[in-house]
């Protein structure tokens, strides 16, 4: 009989058991589940709601089941339907009558509210030190490529110069939002559900602080109903991991781009990239791609808990056992893009020739040839326009800004002197791009130390 069978008068069949048992994802959650029991059945000791010599009973039973499990000796039943009553029958079958009392003050829905909190905040830890690695080699990267001149686009199209390492820094400050934004996830998912019981708490005089403690929460959730009818931080977490992976997808879409015979800025490890079945020359960015395209995986399982969500009377409702696997998804997926990317990163070959001559064309140095008339006192707009005419020739005459005679320049403004030249030098384009954030290095130079000092200070 089912451990909740006493008001049934009929069984019901294999086909619904299948349909609505858990435990073949859930099981996941095993070592959450007993740890909480752990927690939960000293609580009851103490607090002399069962005997604390049948508290210790349990809590060296549900140790012993812990164990067995994690060397492989349980099978789950799928008839006990989730690992919360898949463990409590196996504490029932090993010591009869005391296993019975480990429910006591407590329902499955405040002990899955906490196991999928356990879960979640390990899993963020693991997480975050995922993250942490990642920044640290962009700042490597960074500091290697303090010089390397690249064009910096907008609309796809060659906008100004800028440097390798100033692109890296930009993704440094995209992952840094996306760690401050977990820490947040991290710390608002820290609140202890156990003592709400099925939803209007218990009459026993729980000790839920002292739970929490053992747990390792920073404090007890406020409201009964709220604790077990919320699932914020599993939607949260999944919202995290969406904006991660859209920052991931960016980076990797770069490199996918940054990779072709067009571009050649950079070549993707052998280790990293496959080859095709029927074109010997190939050699594709396969991981990069793959990162990219389970971005939409991740999106679809924030969709598929918002939707599961949406509209749910309190308090507990069946509907929220769908989180589960749509988070454990996002889970797998969002740490194995990450340990994938940093690694890809790592053994990219970076060409630096490729990327300055890059930079040399499509005019990228279009914005300092009208600054250096604006600082011989032309007025922006009328410089814009001038340099606007001038480029204009050379791509009718296949000339660049470097190729012009001073008598050419001096055709289009008086102002013009030999010092053009040294004014639209890339580097000196890069280096007098002083402002606060820009690319000259002595400025990228103080976004790297502002970021080691960033991945020093911060903890979960
Ligand atoms: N397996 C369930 C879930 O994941 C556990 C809670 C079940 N509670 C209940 N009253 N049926 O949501």
């Amino acid at each position: 009989m089912k451990l909740w069978g006493g008001r049934f008068e009929k069984q019901s069949s294999k086909e619904i058991d299948d349909f609505h048992s858990s435990i073949s994802f859930d099981c996941r959650l095993y070592k959450e589940d007993i740890l909480g029991s752990i927690a939960h059945a000293e609580m009851l000791g103490n607090q002399g709601i069962i005997p604390k010599n049948q508290a210790k009973l349990l809590i060296d039973e549900l140790n012993k089941i812990l164990e067995d499990i994690e060397s492989g000796n349980i099978k789950f039943d799928i008839q006990a339907e989730d690992i919360h009553m898949n463990i409590e029958k196996i504490l029932i079958e090993r010591i009869g009558d005391i296993g019975k009392k480990l429910h006591t003050g407590r329902s499955r829905n405040d002990q899955v509210a906490l196991d999928i909190r356990l879960y979640l905040k390990n899993q963020i830890q693991i997480i975050f030190d995922k993250l942490i690695r990642l920044e640290s080699t962009l700042i490597d990267l960074s500091t290697q490529n303090l010089d390397t001149i690249m064009p910096g686009y907008t609309h796809m199209q060659k906008a100004q110069p800028t440097t390798l390492a100033h692109h890296l820094m930009a993704y440094f400050q995209m992952f840094k939002r996306d760690i401050t934004r977990i820490k947040d996830c991290y710390n608002r998912m820290d609140e202890m559900p156990l003592g709400a019981g099925a939803l209007a708490a218990t009459t026993y005089p729980l000790d839920r602080n002292f739970v929490a403690q053992k747990l390792g929460f920073k404090k007890i959730t406020d409201n009964s109903i709220d604790s077990v009818s919320d699932r914020d931080f599993v939607i949260e977490f999944t919202a995290w991991a969406s904006i991660t992976m859209m920052h991931l997808s960016r980076f990797c879409e770069e490199m996918i781009i940054w990779s072709t015979d067009e571009f050649k800025f950079i070549e993707i490890d052998d280790s990293f990239s496959t080859g095709s079945s029927i074109m010997p020359q190939k050699k594709n960015p396969d991981m990069a791609e793959l990162i990219r395209g389970k971005t939409g995986r991740v999106y679809g399982n924030l969709i598929a808990l918002l939707t599961t969500m949406k509209s749910l009377p309190l308090a507990y409702n069946k509907d929220m056992q769908e989180d589960k696997e749509s988070l454990f998804d996002t889970v797998d997926t969002i740490k194995k893009c990450i340990d994938v990317f940093t690694d890809m990163l790592k053994t990219t070959k970076i060409n630096k020739d490729r990327l300055l001559d890059g930079a040399k064309g499509g005019f990228t140095n279009s914005t300092d040839a009208a600054d250096y008339l604006v600082k011989k006192g032309v007025p922006f707009r009328d410089a814009h326009k001038i340099i606007g005419k001038l480029v204009l020739y050379c791509i009718k005459n296949d000339l660049d800004l470097y190729k012009l005679t001073l008598e050419e320049y001096k055709n289009f403004s008086p102002y013009f002197e030999q010092d053009i030249y040294q004014h639209i030098n890339l580097h000196q384009c890069v280096s007098q791009r002083e402002v606060y954030g820009g690319p000259a290095p002595e400025q990228v130079k103080i976004s790297i130390q502002n970021g080691i000092k960033f991945l020093e200070d911060i903890k979960l």
